[in-house]
């Protein structure tokens, strides 16, 4: 089968890879009709988030058809179409039960304490080999598959399986109530999805920061106050536009791969911590491998969550969903601690999140189709990744349709 396999940092291929299997009684083969294209992808290509071991198939997100079964899958039908969440969970461990999905005991082959098994992701996470694929191996399928409805589409259904559960998950986190004010960091696909949850969560005023025009607009369209870090300062003016109090909320929806402004009023300042966020890059990106305009990590990794920080009203609530590698250790504790704030922060539960996110799209409470904006064929896969990589306008969510290659 046709896969996309992670040689090196900055060296994805997409090449032959043999046909999964079921390797034990909860597994399931799935014939994959839909996947995507994530900026936790970028991370690993990128090598801000090190560890990938090369041969391991790429991708976290996908719906498609069960093709097999192993004997312990009572559950679902072969025929039955499914959305595949990123994170794996067994459904019977003390964590499961409770929720903690994304802390499952038995998921990550690494052991209880390995944290979370995702599809596609760095050794210490299994490796469990990825969903760009034109088919894939799901360990635990009789708790991680969640049935898709008929009346819902394969459009809707891709977002499910990582991203809308990511931002839905960041707003719970924020402890968003009604009426409280929210500034959500990162307004690619995952931010898109917190401002849309925070909106279901009666969240009062939403300002969205990033600098990509087409993701600004996005986020306006869903009536977010936008504020263009390159063109203000986003502390100075969330502050003013509160009445400088600072946001009752905030959430990090960027990562490690945060950039610095280059223009405007906050660039100065930033200037003369140049050498400190090379430091940081150093230390938690020993390697990276830049191709032209592709795979540059970002310049500044503390950045997003010290603003996120900073623009919080005293005793307000961090939630980070943006994604950090194990070797970082760049948080700005004393800042948080000494206004009284709340972190909170993780991998998305996903299977916990799914099936009432499914009732919200069809009960139409939501449409979340409007952050797809691409449909790429599998076969143009890796010029789909560069050009998500380099932000290019209008580019926010990539959806590919990998089973559609096969005769
Ligand atoms: N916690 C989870 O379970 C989970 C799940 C999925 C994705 N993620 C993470 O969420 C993050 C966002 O994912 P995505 O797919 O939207 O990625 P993305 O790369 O498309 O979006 C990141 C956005 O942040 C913006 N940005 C960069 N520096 C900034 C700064 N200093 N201030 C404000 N905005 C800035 C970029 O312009 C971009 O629009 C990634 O870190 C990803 O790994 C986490
Ligand atoms: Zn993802
Ligand atoms: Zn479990």
């Amino acid at each position: 089968m046709k896969a996309v396999v992670f040689h090196g940092v900055g060296d994805i291929r997409l090449e032959e890879a043999p046909d999964p299997q079921i390797g034990n009684p909860k597994d399931a083969v799935v014939l994959i009709t839909a996947s995507a294209i994530c900026g936790t992808d970028l991370h690993l290509v990128r090598g801000t988030v090190p560890g990938m071991k090369p041969g391991t198939i790429l991708g976290h997100e996908a719906v498609g058809i069960i093709e097999e079964l192993g004997d312990d899958v009572r559950n679902f039908s072969v025929g039955d179409r499914v959305i595949i969440p990123s994170t794996i969970s067994c459904g019977y461990c003390s964590y499961c039960r409770a929720g903690y999905t994304a802390q499952c005991d038995h998921a990550n082959p690494n052991g209880p304490r390995a944290g979370t098994s995702f599809f596609g992701g760095p050794a210490e996470t299994g490796p469990v080999q990825g969903l760009q694929a034109e088919r894939a191996r799901i360990p635990f399928a009789n708790s991680t598959l969640v049935l898709a409805p008929e009346d819902l589409t394969d459009d809707e259904a891709i977002l499910l399986s990582d991203i809308f559960p990511t931002g839905y998950f960041g707003a719970r986190l924020a402890e968003i109530k009604p009426g409280n004010t929210v500034a959500v960091f990162g307004c690619g696909p995952v931010g898109q999805f917190a401002i849309a949850s925070a909106r279901l969560m009666d969240a009062g005023m939403i300002f969205a920061v990033d600098t990509i025009a087409s993701r600004l607009e996005m986020a306006r369209a869903q009536g977010a106050s936008v504020i263009d870090y390159n063109q203000e300062d986003p502390i100075e003016t969330i502050l003013q536009l509160t009445g400088g109090i600072g946001v009752d909320r905030a959430i990090d929806a960027v990562g490690v791969d945060a950039s610095q402004p280059h223009d405007g009023p906050a660039a100065p300042q930033f200037k003369q911590m140049e050498k400190q966020f090379q430091e940081e890059l150093r230390q938690i990106a020993p390697q990276s491998r830049p191709d032209g305009d592709n795979w540059h990590p970002g310049d500044a990794p503390s950045i997003a969550s010290t603003w996120a920080v900073e623009a919080l009203a005293k005793g307000g609530t961090l939630s980070v969903i943006g994604v950090y590698p194990a070797t970082d250790r760049f948080f700005p504790i004393g800042k948080a601690m000494n206004k009284n704030l709340t972190v909170k922060m993780g991998n998305c539960n996903h299977r916990k999140y799914i099936p009432k996110l499914i009732d919200l799209i069809l009960t139409g409470a939501i449409d979340p189709t409007e952050v797809l904006t691409q449909h790429e064929s599998f076969n143009a896969v890796l010029d789909a990744y560069k050009a998500f990589d380099k932000r290019e306008p209008g580019w926010i969510k990539v959806m590919l349709e990998p089973a559609a290659m096969i005769e």
